[in-house]
């Protein structure tokens, strides 16, 4: 907001711009909830997935699961509501982090399963 190409637009411009970056975070909120966070919370809620994991901390997996998926539901309304208040139109974009950690994902090998393991039990006294 400080550079003069910027600073010096109209205020009405300034204004957008500012809708804008609030769409951005509030669209990175409900692809980080729905996407990797809940993704992490429904493998551990999983008796499969990491099963030396307590089953207080499974419960409490499906716990952040509802609360994660609420915080997208409320970040996606308020995007409605302000699209509806100011006329200015979310342009919805995917963040980029999506496919970033996609890609990290997958080029991770098999061990890392174990290697989280060797960590948890020896941090965490798990
Ligand atoms: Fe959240």
């Amino acid at each position: 907001m400080k550079h003069p190409k910027v600073f010096n637009l109209p205020e009405e411009e300034i204004q957008k711009l500012l809708v804008y970056e609030l769409y951005n975070y509030l669209e990175f909120t409900v692809w980080l909830e729905l996407g990797p966070v809940n993704e992490v919370c429904n493998l551990i809620r999983m008796p499969s997935f990491l099963p030396w994991l307590s089953s207080e901390m499974k419960d409490d997996a499906l716990k952040i699961y509802v609360d994660e998926g609420a915080h997208a539901e409320m970040a996606f309304a308020l995007i409605s509501k302000i699209e509806e208040h100011t006329g200015v139109k979310s342009m919805r974009m995917e963040p980029k982090f999506i496919k970033e950690l996609d890609e990290l994902i997958l080029s991770q090998p098999k061990e890392l399963e174990q290697m989280i393991k060797i960590f948890l039990s020896l941090y965490l006294k798990l």
